[in-house]
């Protein structure tokens, strides 16, 4: 039966990895339908769902169709989904003042999906980027070539708490101002929003696999350049240390959740948090984590699935808790028929 022990090898890790069944036995983690969000693009005004062209199988909803396909992901085990508005131009100005309407997209559609569905967790994106006319997540400063900090801290917070008006469950600031974790913690507890939550962007690099996003909501352009540079808030993608100072300060400032943004490229920063921070995390797989595997796929390079499980996977055993991702619907309905 056996093989010759001619190497006599005490220790033979390959013993584990016989069958397949010994090897789910022993499998150190795990991704499940409960682990993940998804991410929902809206917009209003429109007839049918809007395919977005670099994000192959995911589409603008308008909200009547988001709260359709709420009840679908929640059916499928997906109990959480965040949402991003793709705002017309006519409502975007300098200031993003569109972002504080309580009767905006965003909040009119929290309203509704609570309604609907009072068990799903709705959140929301704290940042002025889908309702400045120049795409930066702030107000600019009086030459236009920065964005003020704690200007902008200030209608942030306000902007937390109509979305908490409105029942979101957790506020994502994902704007990268200083102090704004502890400034909409404030403004939140002062309007008695104790319980709603926040989901700090706490390491959230200034990335280019946010392409198809920015593509996506419609923020991409500024003057003649093809992508917004947000170097001056976005964190330098070589810097590890400085992730984790930031992320420190948003739990010391009462963050609930840290997340990590992108999250495929910054493994590393993920499990430097998961050492540093009894927190929840969380990682955002973007959309050009997403877009780059089927890209590769459609090309006969790359195998879909394995290449999609697998990098799920690899972001669960880097020390995430939750994946933000748009593979999320897919990959409950696969696990649904495939049990
Ligand atoms: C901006 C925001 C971005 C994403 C989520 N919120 C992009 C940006 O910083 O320009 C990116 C998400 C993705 O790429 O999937 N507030």
């Amino acid at each position: 039966m056996g093989e010759t022990n001619l190497l006599q090898l005490p220790v033979r890790m390959r013993r584990l990895r016989r069958t397949s069944v010994i090897r789910d036995l022993v499998q150190e983690c795990q991704v499940t339908a409960n682990d993940l969000v998804m991410p929902l693009f809206v917009k209003c005004g429109l007839e049918q769902p809007e395919p977005i062209e670099s994000m192959p199988g995911i589409f603008r909803y308008a909200p009547a169709a988001a709260i359709k396909e709420c009840e679908e992901l929640f059916e499928l085990g997906i109990r959480a989904v965040a949402l991003f508005p793709c705002t017309d131009v006519s409502v975007k100005n300098e200031h993003g003042s569109e972002a504080l309407n309580p009767s905006g997209l965003i909040p009119s559609l929290v309203r509704e999906i609570k309604r609907a569905l009072p068990q799903m967790v709705v959140i929301c994106d704290v940042a002025l980027d889908p309702y400045t006319s120049h795409g930066h997540d702030g107000i600019l400063t009086s030459d236009q070539l920065d964005v003020e900090n704690d200007s902008t801290v200030s209608v942030l917070s306000q902007m937390a708490v109509v979305l908490a008006d409105a029942g979101c469950d957790w506020v994502a600031p994902s704007d990268m101002m200083d102090g704004r974790v502890g400034a909409i913690r404030q403004a939140l507890d002062d309007a008695s929003h104790t319980s709603v939550a926040i989901l700090a962007y706490s390491a959230k690099f200034n990335s280019a696999y946010y392409g198809p996003f920015r593509d996506a909501i419609g923020s991409k352009k500024a003057g003649g350049k093809a992508y917004l540079d947000k170097g001056t808030y976005q964190m330098n993608p070589a810097n590890a240390r400085e992730a984790v100072r930031d992320a420190l300060l948003d739990e010391d400032e009462g963050a609930d959740l840290l997340m990590v943004k992108p999250a495929g490229a910054y493994l590393d920063i993920l499990t430097r948090l998961r050492h540093s921070s009894e927190l929840p995390l969380v990682a955002y797989q973007v959309s050009g984590e997403f877009s780059q595997i089927h890209a590769a796929a459609k090309l006969g390079w790359l195998e879909y699935e394995r290449t999609r499980d697998e990098s799920m996977l690899a972001i669960k055993r880097a020390g995430a808790d939750l994946i933000i991702t748009y593979f999320a619907k897919e990959f409950a309905q696969e696990l649904t028929t495939n049990t």
